[in-house]
């Protein structure tokens, strides 16, 4: 049996047994549908809820190279050196030098890195084009047991931290949505823009 069909059964079946529209008319949706909770209504067969803004909110965090997308906020690099110890090097290491994670500092590897030798470890002065996408990858991906568990205030201090272990920055750096997309990282050059059309011919 089709889920369409199975579907229409249903629906038939939660109004009586009387033959029912697939789709029915907003009205008739308004009228059938339950509140069951603050902002949240639910569609007569119970399928799904309307996202609220919150729920929005939790996965809307992307940020562009450019840096658009970045929230307000900022971090330092001791506050994000405690951060780190906190939450980072048990996986990445005391220095960063890698373990379960994959290694993050390793300011001698930006001198060659990225494109030059594939045995070189890839870390954030010789791999990342943007400190923007950085941030970026942090707030949504790490710590990787519980991702998206970083404030905005505790990312930019993580990128911050990263960003001068690496010798990209200072140590007065002070990361927020002025100052990360102002950074020039070692390897930008080394990356070139993908100017493939839809034939996926590259030029
Ligand atoms: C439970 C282990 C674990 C913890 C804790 C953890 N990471 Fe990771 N991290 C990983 C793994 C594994 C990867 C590789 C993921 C992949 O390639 O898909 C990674 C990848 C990364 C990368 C990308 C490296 C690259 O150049 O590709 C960054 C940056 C990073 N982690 C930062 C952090 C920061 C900052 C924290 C602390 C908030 C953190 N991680 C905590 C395991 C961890």
């Amino acid at each position: 049996m089709s889920a369409a069909l199975l579907l229409t059964l249903l629906l038939g079946l939660g109004c009586g047994g009387e033959p029912s529209t697939p789709n029915p008319s907003p009205s008739s949706t308004t009228t059938a549908a339950k509140a069951t909770g603050p902002g949240r209504v639910y569609a007569p067969v119970g399928l799904g809820s309307p996202a609220t803004p919150e729920e929005i909110a939790a996965w809307d965090l992307d940020v562009s190279p450019s840096g658009e997308g970045l929230p307000a906020g900022s971090g330092t690099v001791s506050q994000g050196q405690a951060l780190y110890a906190a939450q980072c090097m048990a996986c990445h290491g005391v220095k960063g030098e890698g373990g379960v994670g994959p290694k993050l500092i390793g300011p001698d590897d930006a001198k060659t890195g990225f494109g030059d030798d594939p045995k070189i470890p890839k870390t954030m002065a010789n791999w990342w084009p943007y400190a923007t996408t950085a941030y970026d990858y942090i707030r949504r991906a790490m710590p990787q047991h519980a991702p998206g568990s970083m404030t905005p205030d505790q990312t930019y201090a993580l990128t911050a931290y990263l960003l001068a272990e690496n010798r990209v920055v200072g140590a007065d750096f002070v990361a927020d949505a002025k100052t990360l997309p102002a950074v020039k990282m070692p390897t930008t050059v080394k990356f070139v823009p993908d100017d493939r059309d839809s034939s996926n011919v590259v030029r």
